[in-house]
C-alpha cells in the first residue's frame, strides 16, 4: 500500500522526467538527509563557498548589521540552520525580528527554537515557505523596516530569469531598505569541479539522494545504483552542472508513467551559476537594485553583494 504520496513532488518529477533532457528541481534535495548531507558538504575541503563566503560575513558582520535600522528585521530565504547568519545576529543587537524562510520545516523550526535561547530580545518569526515563489511575510513585521539576506549562492540554483524575478519581488516587500546577496564567483575550472564532485563522494550522495525521495515519498521505483554522479563545467551563463547519469538502459516506474532511461541519458538536477562583479551587476539592475559594496574574500572567490 503506498498511501503518503507526495504529490507536490510526484507532478514536479512526472513533468520533469518525461521532458527531452530529464531534469529535477534542486528544491526536492532537502528531505531531513539531504540538509544533513549538505551540511556534510559545507565542511569539506573541497567544498570552499560556505567557509569563504562565512569569513566574508564574519569580517564585515557589523557593517553589514548596520543596514537594518533600530527594530528592524532581517529576513532570509532558504535559512537551513541558519550557522552564517549568527555572525549578523550577533552584531545586530539591535534588530527587532529576524525571519527565517525555508522549505524544509522541521529543520526550520528546530532551528527556530534553538535561536529563540541564543537570542531572547528578538523575535524570530520562522516561515515555511518556497522562495521560488511568493512568500507571505508574518503581520508582525509587515511593518517593520527590512533588509533581505539570500546567502550561500542559492540564487545561482535559479534559471536566469527565476533569479531575477525573485530579486524583484523582494524589492517590493513593504519597507524593504536593502539586500544582502551571496554570490560564488568564477575562478578555475578544475577548482569549480572538485567543489561539487568531492573525494569522499558526498556530493554523490547528496545528489543520488534526490531518488531515494523520490521513491520514498513520490513512490518511484528507482535502482540507485544504476545512476552516477557527475558535475559539469558549461559556459553561457557560467555555471556548474550536476547530473544523474544512467549506468544502463533502464525502466523506472513513477506514478502511472514508465519513464525509459538509455544508458549514459542523464537527470539534470542542479545548475550553479557563477558570476562575475559585471554579471552580478546587470542581474541586480534587471531586478531594480543596484549593487552598492560587492563584499569579497582576499582570494575573491566569493562574493556578498549589498544592494539597494
Ligand atoms: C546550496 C545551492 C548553494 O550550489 O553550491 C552543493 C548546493 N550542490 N553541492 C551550491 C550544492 C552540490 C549549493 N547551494
Amino acid at each position: 500500500m503506498r498511501d503518503l504520496i507526495n504529490t507536490d513532488i510526484l507532478s514536479d518529477a512526472l513533468a520533469g522526467l518525461t521532458a527531452r533532457q530529464k531534469y529535477l528541481s534542486p528544491k526536492w534535495f532537502y528531505d531531513r538527509r539531504g540538509s544533513e548531507l549538505f551540511e556534510k558538504i559545507t565542511g569539506l575541503t573541497e567544498y570552499y563557498p560556505t567557509r569563504t563566503e562565512t569569513s566574508v560575513l564574519r569580517d564585515n558582520a557589523s557593517a553589514l548589521a548596520r543596514l537594518v535600522p533600530e527594530g528592524g528585521a532581517l529576513v532570509e530565504l532558504g535559512s537551513g540552520a541558519s550557522i552564517k547568519t549568527q555572525y549578523l545576529l550577533d552584531a545586530g543587537g539591535h534588530f527587532g525580528a529576524y525571519v527565517p524562510i525555508d522549505i524544509s520545516e522541521d529543520f526550520l523550526l528546530t532551528t527556530a527554537d534553538n535561536l529563540r535561547s541564543r537570542y531572547p530580545a528578538m523575535a524570530i518569526h520562522p516561515v515555511i515557505g518556497d522562495f521560488t515563489g511568493p512568500v507571505d511575510l508574518p503581520d508582525d513585521v509587515e511593518e517593520l523596516p527590512k533588509v533581505g539576506f539570500f546567502p550561500g549562492s542559492t540564487i545561482g540554483n535559479l534559471d536566469p530569469e527565476d533569479a531575477i524575478a525573485l530579486l524583484s519581488r523582494a524589492r517590493k516587500w513593504d519597507n524593504i531598505c536593502a539586500f544582502i546577496l551571496g554570490a560564488d564567483l568564477v575562478k578555475p575550472i578544475p577548482d569549480l569541479i572538485a567543489a561539487y564532485d568531492d573525494a569522499e563522494g558526498v556530493t554523490a550522495a547528496f545528489n543520488l539522494n534526490i531518488l531515494r525521495r523520490l521513491n520514498n515519498e513520490a513512490g518511484a521505483d528507482f535502482d540507485l545504483t544504476g545512476f552516477r554522479h557527475e558535475a559539469r563545467w558549461c559556459e553561457n551563463p557560467a555555471r556548474i552542472e550536476m547530473h544523474l547519469v544512467s549506468i544502463r538502459d533502464q525502466v523506472v516506474e513513477l506514478g502511472q508513467e514508465q519513464i525509459n532511461f538509455a544508458k549514459g541519458e542523464s537527470i539534470h538536477t542542479e545548475s550553479c551559476r557563477k558570476y562575475t562583479p559585471d554579471t552580478l551587476a546587470d542581474m541586480a539592475a534587471a531586478a531594480g537594485w543596484q549593487v552598492d559594496r560587492l563584499l569579497t574574500d582576499k582570494d575573491q572567490r566569493f562574493a556578498v553583494a549589498v544592494m539597494n
